[in-house]
């Protein structure tokens, strides 16, 4: 699996950037890595390669939502931010033993490198899971970038799900409306039905859970309330989920407050379900996802 986690002294001496990029220890004894620059602030975790903060400088908001009641603890996930869900998605489809949205967003990552450029501060993760090796770049600048690939070590073509399971902070989740997948057919997690129609941009008014078909270009998130726009721009993403727990599953949910389901909804950039990736062996796959901010016109 991965390595131990390496000392804060380690890592500050290989990968530090000054002020930009710095290691410190979370309150709960995880490491993080600490993002404060020009443009943006962040952090992220080496705990499922997980980043847990995107904030624009100048900007009064978030961009991502991280739960009051997250646990920050190996061997579990982190409620909020960017858990990775690989090498399946949801429940194992054979083992249903095997924990939810896989192995790799409750296991400490290393950190393979680290630089500045005009994009912004850029650092790359990695974790070993028989047969993948994964590669995870992130890059903290004016937007946020993400750029996840995984080879197939082994010597027969081998299929994975992941989905970027983004949390995005909202003023109000009755105040915000999802564009850019109106055309898109989607599987209901709930009822389990697929729905082929063109439908209306999306308004949250109940638990919604549901799995975008088709390879996106832009989604919006318009929150009227903070009068901004977040834009996701996918690549290489064939599948796209929006979850939102509403209020019976957020009681259900120990980690995340029974009042916290208004102020987040996600967004996830994905590859799941029937559009599960096919590798063949010594080759990889990449998908990637920006997140600007923008004000609303
Ligand atoms: C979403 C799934 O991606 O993640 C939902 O579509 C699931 O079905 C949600 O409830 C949260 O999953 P978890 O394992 O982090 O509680």
């Amino acid at each position: 699996m991965t390595s131990s986690n390496p000392s804060l002294a380690l890592l500050n001496e290989r990968f530090s950037l000054g002020d930009r990029l710095r290691f410190e220890q979370h309150r709960s004894g995880l490491t993080q890595g600490v993002i404060e620059s020009d443009r943006c602030s962040g952090r992220f975790f080496l705990l499922g390669g997980h980043v847990a903060a995107y904030h624009r400088k100048g900007s009064p908001n978030p961009i991502l939502f991280m739960s009051d009641q997250a646990v920050y603890e190996v061997g579990k996930p982190i409620r909020g931010g960017i858990p990775i869900c690989f090498p399946w998605f949801g429940p194992h489809k054979q083992d249903p033993k095997a924990p939810a949205h896989g192995l790799v967003r409750t296991e400490l990552w290393n950190v393979v490198a680290s630089r500045e450029d005009e994009g912004g501060v850029h650092i790359e993760l990695s974790y070993a899971i028989a047969p993948w090796e994964v590669r995870y770049r992130i890059r903290f600048g004016d937007t946020l970038g993400l750029e996840f690939h995984a080879t197939n070590r082994s010597s027969e073509p081998r299929d994975f799900e992941l989905a970027l399971h983004t949390y995005f902070s909202l003023s109000s989740v009755e105040q915000v409306e999802v564009r850019g997948l109106e055309e898109s057919p989607f599987l209901d997690q709930l009822t389990k039905k697929v729905h082929a129609e063109t439908h209306a941009p999306i308004r949250f008014v109940e638990e919604t859970d549901r799995i975008y078909e088709g390879e996106q270009k832009e989604i919006q998130i318009v929150d009227a309330g903070w009068k901004r726009t977040i834009e996701i721009l996918p690549q290489n993403s064939k599948s796209t989920v929006v979850w939102n727990p509403w209020i019976e599953k957020a009681k259900r949910l120990s980690d995340f407050g029974d009042d916290e389901y208004p102020r987040m909804c996600c967004i996830e950039t994905a590859q799941v379900g029937q559009n599960a990736v096919r590798v063949d062996p010594n080759e990889g796959y990449s998908v990637a996802v920006t997140i600007c901010e923008g004000k609303t016109a």
